[in-house]
């Protein structure tokens, strides 16, 4: 079978990394690189660390709006997608270049899959959820990580070919750390791991300098790997990272890194829904700055918990010790079902 898939961005690159794996042997696997993301440590560098197979096509949509990013994806999708003639497509996630792939497909009449389907925060003003709503009303085929989000699907009529074979990430996770990688080369110097990207809280100068004067007055130091949309905003608002003497802003890290410093850190503070998980599966706690999650399992016991940028918020949901931990998203060999599944399907 030939089956298209489509990455774009960061976490797509990582997720698409076992899919790629199992598929060798198995399936006819081409890949499309939107261009989302595009500069070396948000794109090339997670191609070399993995190990992973080049993209077979390379787009470079790069930056704009949401309609100009996702429609440029659209118009040179549906051509790759009609010379091709694939029997089926693979997206993942919740990205604008999930949602450009899907809409392609659909509108050719190729069948989707989607891996991480069924994931709900229920709230409309994320472009991440538009993006996941709309992507699964067009899809076929639903790769599931959570019981949670079957029964989400089926709350908007969805219940036919939903499959729970574990959480993606995970694989990914214990794939690295099986090969010894996740070992805390970065010594523990009592620090808060920090990484935060999305729009609600960058795109308002007001609510961006909130947040970095919090983390700028919390009694651990920062290390913050700041993405490009955050230093984008903060060189816009004119918001200078020598202010901030707490904080220690390091540039996006590896997969492997990012692990790293997940681990050797005291704890997470992020937007990241991928972060929450890593997290979580290295037993650190995490303060999510969102109002809702979708990995609502992750807050059972405190182990994640959701606070505002504000500082007494912030500190004191530092300061909770988490309680019992228990095994989640875990399922074996996710991306061989997965590709089995699709065998069958497409
Ligand atoms: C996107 C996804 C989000 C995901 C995140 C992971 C959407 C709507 N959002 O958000 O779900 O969690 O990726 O990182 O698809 N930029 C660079 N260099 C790069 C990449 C981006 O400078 O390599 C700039 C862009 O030009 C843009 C900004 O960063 O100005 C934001 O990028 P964008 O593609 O809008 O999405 P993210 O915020 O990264």
């Amino acid at each position: 079978k030939k089956i298209i898939a489509i990455i774009g961005a960061r976490p797509q690159f990582i997720k698409h990394y076992p899919i790629d794996k199992s598929a060798k042997g198995t399936i006819d696997l081409i890949t499309i690189h939107t261009g989302q993301h595009y500069d070396q440590e948000m794109s090339q560098i997670f191609f070399d660390e993995l190990g992973m197979s080049h993209p077979n096509y390379q787009l470079s949509v790069g930056k704009g709006g949401h309609g100009a990013q996702t429609g440029k994806m659209l118009e040179n999708i549906e051509e790759i997608l009609i010379n091709e003639k694939p029997h089926g497509i693979i997206v993942y996630g919740d990205t604008n270049s999930t949602l450009a792939g899907a809409l392609a497909a659909a509108k050719l009449h190729i069948p989707i899959a989607h891996i991480e389907a069924g994931v709900r925060s229920y709230n409309k003003h994320l472009p991440e959820e538009v993006n996941r709503l709309l992507t699964d009303h067009l899809t076929s085929l639903f790769f599931i990580p959570t019981e949670k989000a079957r029964i989400d699907l089926s709350k908007e009529g969805i219940t036919q070919d939903i499959y729970e074979f574990g959480d993606i990430m995970k694989e990914v996770l214990d794939d690295v750390i099986e090969k010894g990688l996740v070992n805390s080369n970065i010594a523990d110097e009592n620090f808060y791991y920090t990484t935060i990207h999305r729009p609600y809280n960058t795109d308002d100068c007001e609510t961006l300098k909130k947040l970095l004067n919090s983390l700028n007055t919390l009694n651990k130091k920062i290390v913050f790997a700041i993405h490009p949309r955050t230093e984008g905003r903060m060189a816009e608002y004119g918001l200078q990272k020598t202010n901030y003497k707490n904080i220690s802003f390091i540039k996006p890290q590896s997969y492997i890194d990012n692990l790293n410093y997940i681990n050797a850190s005291s704890g997470v503070i992020t937007d990241s829904g991928g972060i929450q998980k890593e997290a979580y599966w290295l037993k650190k706690k995490c303060i999510t700055i969102r109002t809702e999650t979708e990995w609502v399992e992750t807050l059972e016991n405190n182990w994640n918990i959701l606070s505002s940028s504000d500082f007494s918020t912030l500190s004191k949901a530092l300061e909770v010790q988490p309680g019992n931990y228990k095994e989640l998203y875990n399922i074996s060999e996710t991306s061989k079902n997965i590709i089995k599944k699709i065998n069958d399907k497409f």
